[in-house]
This record gives C-alpha cells, sequence and structure tokens, in this order.
C-alpha cells in the first residue's frame, strides 16, 4: 500500500457556527476557529474539515449555498478564510472544506434566473435544475409529478407559478437539486472547486455525494427513495471530479453516503478508481433504532442499543475495504446525536462511558474524525421546548409525528434524543457566560451544563476525558505503524455488552476490552491467546481468560511480536 499523509493525521470536525465567536455576535466563525488552532493542534489534531463557509441564507446552516465563491457574512470575508488558511500553515495543519454538489439555495443566481422565464438567460439555467410537469388526479386537479419524500420530511417537489412547472428538492424546499447531466453546470462547479483549491484548501468533504444522479423516468413512488439515492451515474460525475481536480492537486476526499453496497463502498475508495480518498458510512450511528411507538419511525424511533450492531458494522467495513482502500472511523457528526448520550451513559457514568468510548473507536485502524467537543464529552440538550430547536428538519418532522398520532411528549422526546441539533450547541470552553463560545446571545442555547463540562475543567485534570482524548488521539499518530495500518479482529462480535478487538500491528498487537453497559459484565476470552499481552491503558485489571468489567470499564493491553 502506497502511504499517503492523510492516512496519519488525525481530523476534527468543526461545526462552524457553534465553535467558537470571535467578534462576539453570537455566531461562531472563521476566526474564531483560527483562534483556537493550537488548541487542536495541542490535543492531537492535525486536520480540521469546516462545515460549509459559503454566502447563505443557512435555511440549513450553510448547506444551502447562495453564493459558492464568497464567504457567509456570518463567518467572515475571504481575508479570514485567507488568515485561516495562513495560520493552518504555520502550525503545519491542514484544512478541508465542505463541498456541497447537491444542490444550491433557492436564493442562488442560478436558480433565481432557472425560474425565471423573462430573464434573457433563462434557457440556459433552467437546465442546471430538475423540473417536471404536473399531474392531474381523479378530479382533474394539479398534483406532484411523484410522491417522493425529502429527507427532510416534507414532499421533494415545489411549485413554480412563473414556469408552471415542479423543480425537485430532495432536502429542504430552499435547497433546488442540481441536474449533474448539464454539461454547463458540471463545468461551473468545476471552477468553483478550482477556485478553492487555489485558496489553499488540501481538500473537501463532499456532500451527500450519493444523490447527484436521479432517475429521469421519475416513476411514483413512496417514499422513492431509490430514484434519488446511489444511482449508478453518481460514480461518473465523482470520477470525472476526481481525475480532473482531487487527484492532480494532491487532496483529501471524504465522500459522505450512506448505505453503500460492497461493491458501491470498493469503487468510493477503492485505490484505483478515482473516486474518493475516505467514505463517511453511517451502518454504526444507528445501533438503537427501533420501532416502538407506531407514529415514530426510522431515525427517529429508539429502542434498547444492540452493541453488536456497531461491531458488525465496522467489521463490515473493514471486510470490504481490504487492502484495496482505506477505513474511516468517527463515533458521530453534526447530524447525529452526541455520543455519550448515545451510547454512554449521561448520568451515573458520564466521564466513565465517554473514556470508554473513546478507547474503543480509536484504537481501532484507520483515518479517524473527531467532532467539536466530543473530546469533553459534550452531551445531548435537554431542552423542553420545541421552540429552542433550530434545525429546519425538527419542524417538519415533529408536525409529521403529530400527525401520526404522537403525543407531544414523545414527539418531543424523540426529538430531544434524536435531533441534529444536539451536536449542534456551542462548543463549551469554559465556565464563562455561554460557556466561552460567546459574549451575545449564541443562535443556538447553549446546553444548560457548560459550567462542569467544559474544556478549561478538564485541561489540568491528568485523567479527564480531554487528557484522555489527547493522549490516545497522539498515540494514535506515533504508533501509526501498528495501530492506524493495523489489521482488526473483533472478539465475541454477537456480544451485546461488551466490545473486544484485537488489532494486529506490524510490531505490536493491541488488545482492547470494554464494557458498553451500565452494569458489570463477564467476558470470556478462552479463544484467544493471551501470551504476552502486557497492561497498557484504561482501567488496571490484569488480563485473565475470564474478566469480570465494571461498568463502562474498558482496558487496552498491548504486546511485542516475537
Ligand atoms: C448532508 C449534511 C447535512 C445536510 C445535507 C444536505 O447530509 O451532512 O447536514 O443537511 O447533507 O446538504
Ligand atoms: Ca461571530
Amino acid at each position: 500500500m502506497q502511504k499517503k499523509w492523510w492516512m496519519t493525521t488525525n481530523i476534527y470536525q468543526i461545526y462552524l457556527r457553534s465553535f467558537n465567536d470571535s467578534n462576539n455576535d453570537g455566531i461562531g466563525d472563521l476566526l474564531g476557529v483560527a483562534e483556537k488552532l493550537s488548541y487542536l493542534k495541542s490535543i492531537g489534531i492535525e486536520t480540521i474539515w469546516i462545515s460549509p463557509h459559503y454566502d447563505s441564507p443557512m435555511d440549513d446552516n450553510g448547506y444551502d449555498v447562495r453564493d459558492f465563491y464568497s464567504v457567509s457574512s456570518d463567518y467572515g470575508d475571504i481575508k479570514s478564510f485567507k488568515q485561516l488558511i495562513e495560520k493552518a500553515r504555520e502550525l503545519d495543519m491542514k484544512v478541508l472544506v465542505d463541498l456541497v454538489l447537491n444542490h444550491t439555495s433557492d436564493e442562488h443566481e442560478w436558480f433565481k434566473i432557472a425560474k425565471d422565464p423573462t430573464h434573457p438567460l433563462h434557457h440556459k439555467y433552467h437546465d442546471y435544475y430538475i423540473w417536471q410537469k404536473g399531474k392531474r388526479d381523479a378530479d382533474g386537479l394539479m398534483i406532484r409529478p411523484t410522491r417522493w419524500i425529502s429527507w427532510f420530511g416534507g414532499p421533494t417537489w415545489d411549485y413554480n407559478e412563473a414556469t408552471d412547472e415542479y423543480y425537485l428538492h430532495i432536502f429542504s424546499k430552499k435547497m433546488p437539486d442540481l441536474n449533474w447531466r448539464n454539461e454547463d453546470m458540471k463545468n461551473d462547479m468545476k471552477k468553483i472547486i478550482k477556485y478553492w483549491i487555489d485558496l489553499g484548501i488540501d481538500g473537501f468533504r463532499v456532500d451527500a455525494a450519493n444523490h447527484l444522479e436521479k432517475n429521469w423516468d421519475f416513476p411514483d413512488g413512496l417514499p422513492g427513495y431509490e430514484n434519488f439515492s446511489s444511482l449508478p451515474k453518481h460514480h461518473e460525475y465523482i470520477k470525472e471530479l476526481a481525475l480532473e481536480l482531487f487527484e492532480p492537486y494532491n487532496l483529501l476526499t471524504l465522500g459522505e453516503s450512506g448505505g453503500a453496497t460492497k461493491e458501491e463502498v470498493r469503487k468510493y475508495v477503492g485505490f484505483n478508481s478515482h473516486e474518493f480518498n475516505l467514505l463517511i458510512h453511517f451502518g454504526h450511528c444507528w445501533a438503537d433504532t427501533g420501532y416502538t411507538e407506531p407514529a415514530i419511525t426510522g431515525k427517529w424511533s429508539k429502542t434498547e442499543l444492540r452493541v453488536t450492531d456497531i461491531k458488525k458494522s465496522y467489521d463490515h467495513q473493514y471486510q470490504v475495504v481490504g487492502n484495496e482502500g482505506f477505513n474511516l472511523i468517527y463515533w458521530h457528526n453534526h447530524d447525529q446525536p452526541r455520543v455519550v448520550s448515545h451510547y454512554g451513559n449521561t448520568e451515573k457514568y458520564w466521564e466513565k462511558s465517554a473514556k470508554m468510548l473513546a478507547m474503543t473507536l480509536y484504537f481501532m485502524p484507520g483515518t479517524a474524525i473527531v467532532y467539536q467537543g466530543e473530546e469533553i464529552g459534550m452531551t445531548n440538550v435537554l431542552y423542553d421546548d420545541i421552540s429552542d430547536f433550530r434545525d429546519v428538519e425538527v419542524f417538519t418532522e415533529y408536525n409529521n409525528m403529530l400527525n401520526n398520532g404522537a403525543t407531544k411528549e414523545k414527539a418531543l422526546q424523540a426529538i430531544v434524543d434524536r435531533s441534529r441539533d444536539n451536536a449542534r450547541t456551542p462548543m463549551q470552553w469554559n465556565s464563562s457566560i455561554n460557556g466561552g463560545f460567546s459574549k451575545a446571545e449564541p443562535w443556538i442555547k447553549t446546553n444548560y451544563n457548560y459550567k462542569t463540562i467544559n474544556v478549561e475543567n478538564q485541561e489540568y485534570d491528568e485523567n479527564s476525558i480531554l487528557n484522555t482524548y489527547r493522549f490516545i488521539l497522539k498515540h494514535r499518530i506515533a504508533d501509526a505503524k501498528n495501530i492506524v495500518f493495523g489489521k482488526i479482529e473483533f472478539i465475541n462480535i454477537d456480544d451485546n455488552e461488551s466490545y473486544c478487538y484485537i488489532n494486529k500491528g506490524k510490531d505490536k498487537d493491541y488488545l482492547l476490552i470494554a464494557n458498553f453497559r451500565d452494569y458489570e459484565i463477564e467476558i470470556s476470552l478462552k479463544d484467544v491467546s493471551l501470551r504476552g499481552f502486557e497492561y497498557f491503558y484504561g482501567d488496571r485489571v490484569s488480563l485473565k481468560e475470564t474478566m469480570n468489567l465494571k461498568p463502562y470499564e474498558a482496558i487496552l493491553y498491548r504486546r511485542n511480536k516475537a
């Protein structure tokens, strides 16, 4: 395998709006990020990925881009963008930006022209988007072209009176989908990509990558996802960008694609397939979804945690990728609840479970992404009013739940457990007002627990969650040849309480044993050769064939290869 710089870097995902506010207007910004780069470097981070920084009306916090060539005034300007890049260079750090290819904002110039038949350039830009005429129902009334459901809950089609057509949007109605079959649009996108490359970025996280192609026969379907997800042609678009831009400029690309099949995973990240470098997959993110309330479905539903699902999802990725590509590990991002609330325990075992989660994940092979605030064990929000939420998705889905017969309490509970806003509250830096994020009232309420959970509180405590992350993140790079490039074998993969594996490296093996439950468990290691393993990190328990682990206990052993 040819080694690349991005295999031995730890990535940190920054949700710009909520990371650090440098000018005290309540919104995180680019200079705020620059101020904190040395903190990130100090915990073992060498690469940052920032969420969309482009000009946007912020219907979906920047994933709705109004102008790809300018920086949102919420976040700064082109000068502050350059300053961030410079600061990163000084610290020998890399910067990835989000690249939104699937849609624009409905306020983007292209869409404004596309929907206006009187505009002289209408014809050209109309075809940058996806349009269909309405249908007639039995009573002759006009209805939408299909019943497809958007990822944010409502219909995927909205009406444009001026052209008497519907436009397609698989996310919010303010995010019309682009037509990737249009060569002019594609070329305009390439220019945009080149523009940011020239400004010195080191790579892209490619948003919603598997949705670029649509089924142009527009068959009806409910919800109809198969007509706008993972259609074969989207690989061609990615490959074209990879060959012309991503690879010649030696960029790191993280492609976002849920539910990829084996063949697809290999296409995305195969060293010889020229698409992405790393794949953001989601199998491990929803190991506790499940039907409990008829009105609360899909990712909003919640049942017992299936630890086996987490292990099996990662195991599957490792097997599928094999030696033909490289793996990516992460707990969660800005679209999922906080991992300590989700898979850990925020009551009696907050600190213990957060450290256990860090140990289980970050001794596995692959490139790692840490999500902002994860390193201090930030938790889900505990809002008791729907109006505290900010995410565009929340309101449609909340109403859907009520319309389907959920009680207000149950619907609110589902939102509290699952909402993307859980991961989007301001970063908790210290115990001063708003957790030190901003002196002004933040755009979204700070988590009530900022006085106890914050960076400053944990900085000088050798055993804090923060210092656990610091040790692990640095160590995984220092011993990359054995950890990052290791080969993992899960132990007792069908066991629903424990998380155990051996990561076999070049000259050392690591054995990790962890308890995912809030009660004591027994683990049998009788089928594992334990010879040579010595205690290395975590709770100090000596290694035996049968281990009794306390709630959320995690231990790491290591051995030198003979
Ligand atoms: C991706 C992003 C998500 C966004 C969506 C639409 O899934 O991670 O935050 O809402 O794409 O751009
Ligand atoms: Ca600001």
